[in-house]
């Protein structure tokens, strides 16, 4: 696997690959790699000729200075990581290499960023947007690989890709989780293990809520949760929805609809943790 630093370099790369006839698999990532990580690199290299990783921990799109902060960072044990799942190539820039000046762009995707991690993060989504255009355009990729833990992030990439024409598919899989079915996240890294304990209960809570998806309204299932989730003592609940899986605007009649995503975020002591599960109410027993 190459390392490559400079965006003009990748950019070089490339173009001969494209000119060679090569299909390109991209998986964008912020490092801290997991399992779920993984999955989308071996994915994607069994889907195309050429894996390309990034790993950049993009600043645009933390709303919270702190947390960009800890970010957790691991670049040796990543790029080792990510050979021994067949990635070709890593892509891991510099922030001055991926913003020459202050970002000026701004991007509006409508309703969707008006819920959730839009309406909890202010500019998080138009960071991601900026970010993931850049690396498109360098990366000039075939299929892009994104995992469900982040179901909104998924629609906007996908609305941003159908907005600006790129010619690629997004491509989404399942969220891997722990044991505990604590969903797999860079985040993870910054629990003790008495809050990892406790974030496994957001898991809990989908299941919980899925169990009663079929006869209850979306009011009574978020009072309920609301009310099993106080009982865990590090754990403040942000919010629980449940929602449209592609547009992600709340339905408030769930069983009803054929499908829903149940979503939430909550804070672990200082860490906040998202997790999403689709269900089929019409099917749930
Ligand atoms: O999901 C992430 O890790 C990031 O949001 C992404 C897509 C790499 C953009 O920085």
């Amino acid at each position: 696997m190459q390392v490559i630093e400079q965006g003009s370099a990748i950019r070089s790369i490339v173009q001969a690959l494209r000119c060679s006839g090569k299909s390109i698999g991209f998986v964008p990532t912020m490092g801290a790699l997991h399992e779920g990580h993984l999955q989308l690199v071996r994915a994607a290299a069994l889907q195309n000729d050429v894996t390309i990783c990034s790993i950049f921990v993009n600043p645009t799109q933390f709303n919270n200075p702190d947390d960009y902060k800890l970010y957790p960072r691991s670049l040796e044990q990543d790029t080792a990581a990510l050979a021994e799942a067949g990635c070709h190539y890593l892509f891991a820039p510099s922030t001055s290499d991926m913003y020459p000046e202050q970002s000026v762009l701004r991007f509006s995707f409508g309703v969707l960023e008006e819920v959730m991690e839009g309406a909890h993060r202010p500019g998080h989504f138009n960071g991601v947007a900026t970010v993931v255009s850049k690396l498109f355009h360098l990366v000039q990729p075939h299929r892009a690989y994104f995992g469900q833990k982040d179901l909104q992030q998924v629609a906007v990439v996908r609305q941003l890709v159908i907005g600006l024409g790129f010619d690629l598919e997004v491509v989404c899989y399942p969220t891997i989780r722990e044991a505990s079915g604590l969903a797999m996240s860079s985040r993870n890294k910054r629990l003790n293990s008495e809050q990892r304990e406790q974030a496994a209960q957001l898991h809990q809570a989908l299941l919980r809520a899925q169990v009663q998806i079929k006869n209850k309204s979306a009011a009574a299932i978020q009072d309920d949760i609301a009310a099993y989730l106080a009982e865990v003592p590090q754990l403040q609940l942000e919010y629980f929805e449940i929602a449209d899986p592609a547009t992600l605007q709340p339905v408030p009649n769930p069983g009803a609809a054929a499908e829903v995503a149940l979503c939430i975020a909550a804070y672990i002591g200082p860490v906040r943790l998202i997790d999403n599960m689709i269900v089929k109410p019409g099917q749930v027993i």
